[in-house]
């Protein structure tokens, strides 16, 4: 309670507001002046699921111009509307590991969200961060690592925003898997729930996104949305969140605790699986504040959020009314999708990332004769929205399932695709679009190079699939996909294998065959799959995506599902490659990994900052130099500013040495010195995609924030930067150093 009502005076001293912010925080202070308790209750209390238009409606207050709220998933597109487009998911536009696509991305969703005239649209996500591989939501965020994870929340929601859409960053906070999802603990330590799992939504916080969503899982023994420790001390204190947290559908457990909490918005408003009427907030709030439970002045707080996010996104003036129907999708609004099947398939293919390529398989050069084998190939049967939510795996698999998803407006199949391009080139096609081991054998027989599709589906707990309860149940492909490739691979002609999966898979046995010669890791495309895939295997474009996770020769090497009441998160900070680097475990594709048809060179590693050595001096940004010590700053969006100072400045020359053009990701790691607490070997943090024609070079700048170079010191509860030596690691991927050099603090 304490906690609750210091926010407005914390909140107030935050000096470094935009000034867009200041004048919608105050417009919304003046609004609420005026407005009833039950005004208030109505706009941070939801309607009841299916009550409105939208997944979300709160109630409106006509006298101050407020609409209904309208909230919508999701983090791939519009979720229950006609006439969307289906981007590639988030995983997909992680791998591209480019931030103007990512960000394009965002913008072209949050077109969509407005264009129906969606409030809040229901994404981005940065939790899970994916620790556990079978995990089945970690498709929807980006990466497996939350420095990237964190770049693409920014970029996603200034790209949503830009266009007057509110965002919201999802789920806040180690709702890690499926398996328990509403009962389990996430007892994350402190160190690691900074260091991995709090970081993304930094970036999320420091971008201005207007709105968190809580997770279902409980923190330490308390369900997030009503946790005091998660929403008013580490979100709105030590991050100075001035947003609002809404509750994941169903995931508030009390009207007193989480409103005390930092629970600003309830959603749906009625709880899906009790008794109609069971309901935490609407007249159960107004009568604890009436009984002195929940002081008046911690509504007033919730209210001032939500309106002032409304006013800083000009949503007050000209905003298009709600015309979405999420349960009648022919009464819903226009077709919004615009031009958008161009960002779709620019990120669905420069996401695709190449993994094996012997002797320049690929890119295919007007073959006499290819075989297209495995019903990955083809749109299932029954129509691409044939499952709700996606709730199966029939055909070729461009997204996984569950809340996260959107109706297909049309899903372009790799069969489809490639048919035109062999038509084209004079291309002899044998198909056969089932997993039936014979008949693919025979199509292999027939042409002189086969091509063999499989994937890999998980998803959201509430539907199961095959046995899969959301999480999946191993690491491997469905539907036998091992044993078709052996079989295909068994025919002797050289075969390339083309996967869509919504994380690792373990492909050893698939390495095995001697025959494949290629493996194509196609992700999570969305609607313009097949075309994206083209591009690719016919060199149009050139491979350039990099794995967003590792993938692991054994399942044993990563964490795994909790079957018990807590998740103790005993994996520390060691999750995807930090932790195949500290224990040394080979992986099979590292972090970072991903081929392409021409190659790079690295040259030339340069390191700016007061004490770096082998620098060229000053910073280039900052003459101040790097403080060993702690984070010092005032606090604001995103936490204490000087962590987000540039302190050093590292360049390095890279350089297509081959033939054709081609995107290179260059990517740097640090290693803090031995003085900090044991920490993981190497982590990300920088990353620049440069597009280089053969011979050309450029250069790619990394700035270094404090951030980057700080770790969370527990006792201190403060970030701070070590003394001594970083070890600074420029190259092609996690484990592909091309050069090596050292900030000294
Ligand atoms: C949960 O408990 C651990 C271990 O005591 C602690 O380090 C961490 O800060 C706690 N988390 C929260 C959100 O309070
Ligand atoms: C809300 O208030 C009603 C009326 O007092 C009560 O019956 C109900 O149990 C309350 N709901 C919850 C979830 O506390
Ligand atoms: C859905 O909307 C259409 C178009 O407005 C209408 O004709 C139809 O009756 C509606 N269906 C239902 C089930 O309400
Ligand atoms: C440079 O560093 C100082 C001290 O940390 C900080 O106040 C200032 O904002 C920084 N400037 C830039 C451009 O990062």
């Amino acid at each position: 309670m304490l906690g609750a009502l210091l926010l407005p005076l914390l909140a107030a001293g935050f000096t470094e507001a935009r000034d867009s912010w200041e004048r919608a925080n105050e417009r919304a202070g003046r609004a609420l002046s005026g407005l009833s308790l039950e005004q208030k209750v109505g706009i941070v209390t939801g309607v009841g699921w299916t009550k409105g238009p939208c997944v979300g409606n709160t109630s409106p207050v006509p006298s101050i111009g407020y609409p209904s709220l309208c909230l919508q998933d999701g983090p791939l597109g519009i979720r229950f509307a006609k006439g969307v487009t289906a981007f590639p998911a988030g995983i997909q536009a992680g791998s591209t590991w480019d931030i103007n696509l990512i960000r394009e991305r965002g913008k072209a969703m949050g077109e969509e969200a407005r264009g129906l005239g969606i409030h809040v649209l229901l994404a981005p996500v940065a939790g899970p961060l994916g620790k556990i591989a079978r995990g089945g939501r970690n498709w929807e965020g980006f990466a497996a690592d939350p420095y990237l994870s964190g770049i693409a929340m920014k970029e996603t929601i200034d790209g949503i925003q830009s266009v007057g859409v509110q965002a919201c960053a999802k789920h806040w906070i180690g709702n890690e898997q499926e398996l328990r999802r509403e009962t389990i603990s996430s007892d994350i330590k402190d160190r690691e729930l900074h260091e991995l799992y709090m970081w993304p939504f930094v970036d999320a916080i420091k971008a201005d996104v207007a709105s968190v969503m809580c997770s279902y899982n409980k923190v330490n023994g308390t369900w997030a949305c009503d946790s005091d420790d998660v929403n008013n001390r580490l979100l709105k204190n030590e991050l100075g969140y001035r947003g609002y947290v809404l509750s994941d559908w169903n995931a508030q457990h009390s009207t007193v605790q989480s409103a005390n909490g930092g629970l600003d918005m309830t959603m749906p408003g009625t709880d899906f699986n009790q008794p109609p009427g069971s309901i935490y907030w609407g007249p159960n709030l107004t009568a604890a504040v009436r009984a002195g439970e929940v002081p008046e002045a911690r509504v007033n707080d919730m209210v001032r959020r939500i309106l002032a996010q409304w006013y800083a996104l000009d949503q007050d003036r000209g905003y298009p009314a709600t015309t979405i129907n999420s349960w009648n999708l022919t009464a819903g609004g226009p077709d919004v999708q615009g031009n958008h099947k161009n960002i779709a398939r620019t990120v669905a293919r420069d996401g695709i990332v190449l993994l094996k390529n012997d002797n320049n398989a690929l890119p295919l050069k007007k073959p006499s004769s290819l075989a297209i084998i495995g019903e990955d190939a083809i749109v299932n049967p029954a129509g691409p929205n044939a499952c709700p939510d996606r709730g199966c795996n029939t055909g070729t698999l461009a997204m996984g399932w569950g809340s996260g998803t959107a109706d297909f407006p049309y899903l372009v199949d790799p069969v489809s695709a490639i048919s035109r391009r062999a038509a084209a080139d004079g291309t002899t096609l044998a198909t056969s679009t089932t997993n039936d081991q014979a008949a693919g054998a025979s199509a292999a027989a027939a042409a002189s190079t086969a091509m063999v599709f499989i994937n890999a589906d998980s998803g959201e707990g509430y539907i199961t699939v095959e046995g899969n309860a959301g999480d999946r149940i191993n690491l491997d492909p469905w539907h036998s996909g091992n044993e078709l490739v052996a079989a295909i691979a068994a025919v002797g002609k050289p075969t390339i294998v083309v996967i869509h999966s919504v994380g690792p898979i373990i492909l050893e046995s698939i390495l095995a065959q001697q025959n494949v010669v290629a493996i194509v890791w196609a992700g999570l495309p969305g609607q313009e799959s097949g075309n994206a895939l083209v591009d690719v295997l016919y060199g149009d474009v050139n491979p350039s995506g990099k794995l967003p996770y590792t993938i692991a020769k054994s399942e044993s090497d990563y964490p795994t599902i909790v079957d018990a009441p807590n998740d103790p998160f005993t994996e520390g900070l060691y999750i995807d490659y930090r932790r195949f680097d500290a224990l040394n475990i080979a992986p099979r594709y590292e972090f970072g990994f991903g081929m392409s048809y021409t190659t790079f060179g690295f040259k030339g590693l340069d390191i700016s900052s007061r004490s770096a050595r082998g620098g060229n001096g000053y910073g280039n940004r900052n003459s101040s130099g790097i403080a060993a010590g702690p984070a010092t700053g005032r606090r604001g969006p995103g936490g204490r500013q000087d962590l987000f100072d540039i302190v050093a400045t590292v360049t390095a020359t890279v350089t297509n040495t081959g033939r054709v053009q081609g995107a290179e990701v260059a990517q740097l790691y640090i290693s803090l010195p031995s003085s900090a607490p044991e920490t993981p070997p190497r982590q990300l943090r920088g990353f620049v995609k440069l597009n280089l024609r053969p011979g050309q070079s450029r250069k790619a700048t990394f700035e270094l924030r404090r951030r980057d170079l700080s770790f969370w010191d527990v006792a201190l509860q403060e970030w701070v930067v070590p003394r001594g030596n970083f070890g600074v690691q420029v190259g092609a991927s996690s484990r592909d150093a091309r050069l090596t050099g050292t900030i000294t603090v």
